[in-house]
């Protein structure tokens, strides 16, 4: 079961067969479908409002206890399918991954229905309250992100990781200084590589693209988070090797779930399916399903 997860998340983290941009939608509807539901969804949200009495709204309404976000019964969730094992694009060309697996038991919970929209990490946080409700992305809690979004609590701990040729002398952080660094655009690896001294950040829209060009020659290094440096190192065995950022003094990170800001019902709707799961054992049973220990 595991072996086949492993193959098929190293299969599609490889291909580069991806969906991207802004005909990522990888709901089931096509556009037409998809704006129909955005009609309904519109017309869901009026009907909530008028049933209530009062106006609040895209604040979230804690006493009430519903979130307009998910009043129509779906939960849209923004990912970006390039980070095995988090997210990927399976076999049948729709997202999957721990993530994936993770937010569809969690709106199992909630009692609505899951639609992933597949998109670039850039454009993650900028889309949560208009083109998708959340986000669920390897994405790491940030104080800057936070002036634009909540997060849930925290469901996962990381930390970067630093991939370099086998045979590459890289150990440390002065290692680092003036080298070319590449990283996936938007991401806590590219904050950390743009500090460093005299470094060249070199930013990709899709980590994948960044591991290609270390393994050609292109790089002297790749920072990227922890388990996606293992799946890679993994791909590129005889290749590749993975450092823990740790002994390059990076800091630990948190993954959380990005949700608009304020939506207090949102918010405990989703940290309470969130500690269900934590506490049936769901979430240790999605660990071992995709999560190489
Ligand atoms: N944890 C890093 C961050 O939050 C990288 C996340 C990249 N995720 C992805 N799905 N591409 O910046």
């Amino acid at each position: 079961m595991k072996k086949k997860i492993m193959s098929t998340i190293l299969a599609a983290a490889m291909t580069g067969a991806l969906l991207m941009g802004c005909s990522g939608s990888t709901g089931a509807s096509g556009s037409a479908a998809g704006e129909a539901a955005a009609g309904e969804e519109a017309a869901a949200a009026e009907n909530a409002e008028s049933a209530g009495d009062s106006t609040e709204a895209s604040e979230g309404d804690a006493a009430g206890g519903v979130s307009e976000a998910v009043a129509d019964g779906e939960l849209t969730v923004g990912t970006n399918a390039e980070f095995p094992p988090f997210e990927f694009v399976g076999d049948d060309g729709e997202p999957d991954g721990f993530d994936v697996a993770l937010i569809k038991a969690i709106g199992e919970k909630m009692g609505v229905t899951v639609t992933i929209e597949n998109m670039e990490f850039d454009s993650l946080v900028a889309s949560i309250g208009s083109k998708v409700d959340v986000s669920i992305a390897g994405m790491t809690v940030t104080d800057e992100r936070k002036q634009s979004v909540d997060f849930s609590d925290p469901y996962y701990d990381a930390v970067q990781y630093v991939l370099v040729p086998s045979d590459s002398a890289i150990a440390s952080a002065d290692d680092l200084v003036g080298k070319t660094i590449g990283t996936q655009l938007g991401t806590t690896g590219d904050f950390i590589a743009e500090e460093i001294e005299n470094a060249t950040d070199q930013q990709y829209n899709k980590a994948v693209d960044a591991v290609n060009d270390l393994v050609n020659g292109r790089l002297d290094l790749v920072i990227i988070d922890k388990n996606p440096a293992l799946v890679f190192q993994e791909k590129f065995a005889d290749k590749l090797k993975a450092l823990d950022g740790a002994d390059f003094g990076f800091e630990p990170e948190q993954y959380a779930i990005a949700m608009p800001k304020g939506d207090t019902a949102l918010a405990d709707a989703i940290n309470g399916a969130l500690k269900e799961i934590k506490d049936d054992g769901t979430f240790d049973k999605l660990v071992n399903q995709y999560i190489e220990q």
